[in-house]
């Protein structure tokens, strides 16, 4: 059994999965790469901890409504399901999709304000739409829409002058191609496209300079395996050899797409393609195995829906990206703007009260590894370079009591108040850091402990 196939057929069971475990998120990655190499590939992405995804396409123009009926529990980018659209009738909708509010320069300043390292946009979601410039299909946004600009080609530039990285999502199913728009779609004349597909990621990866990350997504049709996946993985690795590429090329058990549709937390095993893991709307209780990331919404749907109002406070989202830093992963977050191509005013809202946050506490967060106290009552924990951060969500009064922690601690600040020192001791196991009464940021301070 080569050892492809052993890791192949270790992740086809839970306890398999786990001895494939990767401590660290080091071992070996994709075929033929060391541990050492694969840690320089993964090291901007590992360092970056905080992205920003986008679902944008001809969906935006509807708001999640169709034919005067709101798409309830569906996101909006699955409206041509929700509502049994054929893709004869959908595809009209091409033709309304004119964003002349988008600018890119704006979405990638946001991005960076925001305290976000990279950005991950679709470039082809499920109902086959392109947001580039495929000489492959008319169903794109220079031959089918009034707006005729290449977005990708817009944002990527954006992002360059940002110093954001950029990268795609990439859906493998396709209801253009499809028999019909149903989740388990099939997709006639495969072989066809599989070439088209090879031929649009070819094109994606040659015209639009180098990108941070591959998203793709859709693993849980019928005619994907791992074997595909294992080729498409070779294939844009040709032409970018350092892509960062997320687990949904390999064919994720049931177990982890019934768990991302109900939206219960799993056990995330290593991919058998791909770098990463990609819980989806949840993050895990526990350390995993592999590198990771939580892509999440800031209210339900990924796509935009005029009537979705079911926002995540602000606190809530610093929490959650603290909670996924403190257990070594990264957070991506959605935005949908609307058809017109502006960020709904509460994402802005949110995403720049977290960069005022990021401009103190980021040290806290970006290269940080999982932090060495885990389920701690009062927040979390990440480290770095020698130093522990805690992370406080919940102020004690006075003192701030810790047990279990086996560094020696020189000297502890608040990220806040980096020139104050915090009486420290530990004696019997157990470390003291006396507190100012008042919490510098109520949502989440960072104590910092420096190693000795
Ligand atoms: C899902 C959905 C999709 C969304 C994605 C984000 O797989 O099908 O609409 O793009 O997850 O993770």
């Amino acid at each position: 059994m080569s050892a492809m196939d052993r890791r192949e057929f270790l992740w086809t069971t839970a306890a398999g999965a786990s001895l494939l475990a990767r401590p660290g998120g080091s071992g070996a990655g994709w075929p033929d790469e060391s541990p050492a190499e694969r840690d320089r590939r993964m090291a901007w992405w590992r360092e970056a901890r905080f992205g920003m995804f986008i679902h944008w396409g001809i969906y935006s123009t509807l708001g999640g409504v169709w034919k005067g009926e709101q798409v309830k529990l569906q996101p909006a980018e699955w409206t041509m399901q929700a509502k049994h659209v054929p893709d004869a009738e959908y595809s009209q909708i091409a033709a309304n999709f004119n964003p002349v509010k988008f600018n890119a320069r704006e979405w990638a300043a946001l991005a960076k304000r925001a305290g976000m390292k990279y950005l991950v946009i679709t470039s082809k979601h499920h109902d086959g739409f392109c947001l580039f410039d495929s000489k492959l299909t008319n169903y794109d946004i220079m031959d089918a829409t009034p707006f005729q600009r290449d977005v990708i080609k817009e944002l990527a530039e954006a992002c360059a002058a940002e110093g954001i990285r950029f990268g795609v999502y990439y859906s493998q199913l396709d209801w253009h191609f499809a028999e019909k728009p149903v989740a388990r779609a099939t997709i006639p004349n495969f072989d066809r496209y599989l070439e088209y597909m090879k031929g649009q990621l070819e094109e994606l990866l040659t015209g639009y300079g180098p990108f941070g990350s591959l998203f793709f997504d859709g693993d849980w049709m019928p005619q994907w395996n791992n074997v595909l996946g294992r080729e498409i993985e070779a294939w844009c690795r040709r032409f970018q050899p350092h892509l960062v590429i997320n687990d949904r090329l390999s064919k994720r058990p049931t177990s982890i797409q019934l768990a991302a549709l109900l939206k219960l937390p799993y056990r995330v095993p290593v991919p058998p393609v791909g770098d990463y893991a990609t819980p989806e709307q949840s993050i895990p209780g526990y350390l995993p195995p592999c590198d990771w990331e939580s892509n999440m919404t800031m209210n339900t749907s990924w796509g935009y829906k005029s009537f979705d109002n079911n926002w995540k406070s602000t606190a809530d989202l610093i929490r959650k990206l603290v909670d996924i830093a403190s257990k070594g992963g990264n957070f991506l977050l959605n935005v949908g703007p609307t058809g017109e191509g502006v960020i709904p005013q509460p994402s802005v809202e949110r995403l720049e009260a977290i960069g005022k946050w990021m401009q103190v506490n980021g040290e806290a967060i970006y290269g940080t590894g999982a932090g060495p106290l885990q389920n701690l009552k009062w927040g979390r924990s990440t480290q770095k370079a020698g130093n522990i951060y805690l992370h406080v969500f919940d102020w004690p009064a006075g003192e701030l009591k810790i047990k279990g922690l086996k560094q020696n601690v020189r000297r502890a600040y608040l990220l806040a108040d980096a020139k104050a020192d915090l009486p420290v001791s530990q004696a019997g196991g157990a470390t003291t850091i006396k507190l100012p009464e008042i919490a510098p940021d109520p949502i989440s301070s960072a104590v910092v402990l420096e190693g000795r």
